[in-house]
């Protein structure tokens, strides 16, 4: 599966902190991501890892101030900088930040970082005090204002044994912040993609509720695959386990009527909805206010009827255009075309995702799933067993396709 980090020239600067560890594991993280690293160590950052851990991971060649002087060294600098789609620095010092954000060009960390001209994502790690002081706040500010992207620092224990603010945030975070700022001129940039995601639970009692077995898995692979493409992402969510993908605007909601409101409210201006959670068509007529107790015998429950959030958001559409590019699932466990079929008519959908979910290695939880694509103008297309980023990905294609279609 290909992501906007794919064969991306990512230059990964490391200066002298106890968090250069954790750089070695990003280092790792955006080779196996598919793109081509090269490493610069600071001097002090030498003094906490070698240069051959990161060759070791990242296959390339990893590079220290000694090649600033060395026999190509009048233009590695400048090759570096030229070559590199992001300058990335994780973890930055705050003696790096103060060297950055006044133009100082004394090693081939800085000097490369003066002549790149590409974005600069930055991930800070220091001490909370040094963290806090006006010079480095005011560094900051001043490499904020030239559109670095910061990420972090984190609160937490700190090398000095102090909880503070300082840590470098973890790896699988600063991936993400990077893939995020990677996709930014992917072919659905200025587009606003809305997903639901996750089983509705509706309640009976304060402590119960009625659910489903929906992780909310490929929903949120949805959400990653259109924030891959670019898209500015509404994340809306029933109650999951999930780490939201960095840059989507995330909404946490409970039931099927919250569920409704919040993908109504994202959808007046939205290009897409994509309705992959599972939405409970029933909830107890009445929610006891209290626990019910067992002591009164077993309760009967009367159940009423949910509103139907794509058929509301189809008579919507209707009236003012919006969402252009409306996306159903359907999870079947028999006659998967023909029911997925009848529910894209009803509910006047541009696309339908149907989920056989008759195998345990598709449908709800599982990290892979097996599904049709079913057009409204009547295309089918059955893809194999696949993981749910890539089913994710494979909805996303079609959307692409049917936005084209869809005349401005
Ligand atoms: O979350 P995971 O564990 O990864 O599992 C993924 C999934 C199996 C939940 C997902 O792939 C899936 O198939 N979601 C749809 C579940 C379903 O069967 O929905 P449905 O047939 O009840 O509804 C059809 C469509 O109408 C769905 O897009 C649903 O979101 C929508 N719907 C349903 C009921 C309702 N009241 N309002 C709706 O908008």
């Amino acid at each position: 599966m290909t992501t906007p980090l794919k064969d991306k020239h990512i230059i990964l600067g490391v200066t002298g902190s106890i968090a250069c560890y954790k750089a070695a594991d990003l280092a790792s993280k955006l080779t196996q991501a598919g793109a081509l690293v090269d490493v610069i160590l600071s001097e002090s950052a030498t003094r906490f890892i070698a240069p051959i851990t990161f060759q070791s991971v990242t296959g390339r060649r990893a590079y220290v101030d000694a090649d600033l002087w060395s026999g190509e060294g009048h233009v590695v600098h400048i090759g570096l900088g030229q070559a590199a789609d992001l300058f990335v620095v994780a973890p930055i010092t705050a003696n790096t930040m103060a060297k950055l954000a006044h133009g100082e060009a004394d090693t081939l960390l800085t000097v490369s970082a003066l002549a790149a001209d590409c974005p600069l994502l930055i991930a800070p790690a220091m001490d909370g005090g040094m963290f806090q002081h006006p010079a480095t706040q005011a560094n900051l500010e001043t490499l904020k204002q030239r559109g670095a992207v910061v990420v972090g620092p984190a609160a937490g224990h700190l090398a000095s044994g102090l909880k503070a603010l300082g840590r470098m945030v973890e790896p699988f975070e600063i991936l993400g912040h990077i893939r995020h700022l990677l996709a930014q001129d992917g072919p659905l940039t200025g587009r606003k993609v809305v997903v639901s995601a996750g089983g509705t639970q509706e309640a009976l009692d304060p402590v119960r509720f009625i659910g489903n077995h929906s992780s909310g898995k490929q929903g949120f692979a949805i959400a990653q695959a259109a924030l891959d493409l670019g898209a500015e992402v509404i994340l809306v969510t029933a109650p999951v386990s999930l780490e939201t993908p960095i840059g989507a605007a995330r909404v946490d909601v409970t039931s099927a009527r919250e569920m409704l409101d919040a993908v109504r409210a994202a959808t007046d201006d939205a290009d897409v909805l994509v309705m992959a959670a599972a939405v409970a068509d029933f909830r107890p007529a009445q929610t006891a206010e209290q626990k019910i107790k067992k002591e009164k015998g077993v309760p009967s429950v009367e159940l009423a009827r949910n509103p139907d959030i794509l058929l509301e958001v189809a008579k919507h559409k209707q009236k003012n255009g919006f969402p252009k590019v409306t996306v159903g699932f359907a999870a079947e466990s028999e006659n998967l075309r023909a029911n997925a079929q009848a529910k894209l008519a009803k509910k006047n959908l541009d696309l339908i995702v149907a989920n056989d979910i008759s195998a345990q290695d598709a449908g709800f939880a599982v990290d892979t799933n097996r599904v049709v694509l079913l057009s409204a103008a009547g295309n089918q297309e059955e893809l194999p067993l696949m993981s749910k980023a890539e089913v994710a990905a494979a909805v996303m294609l079609r959307v692409l396709q049917l936005l084209g279609d869809h005349h401005e």
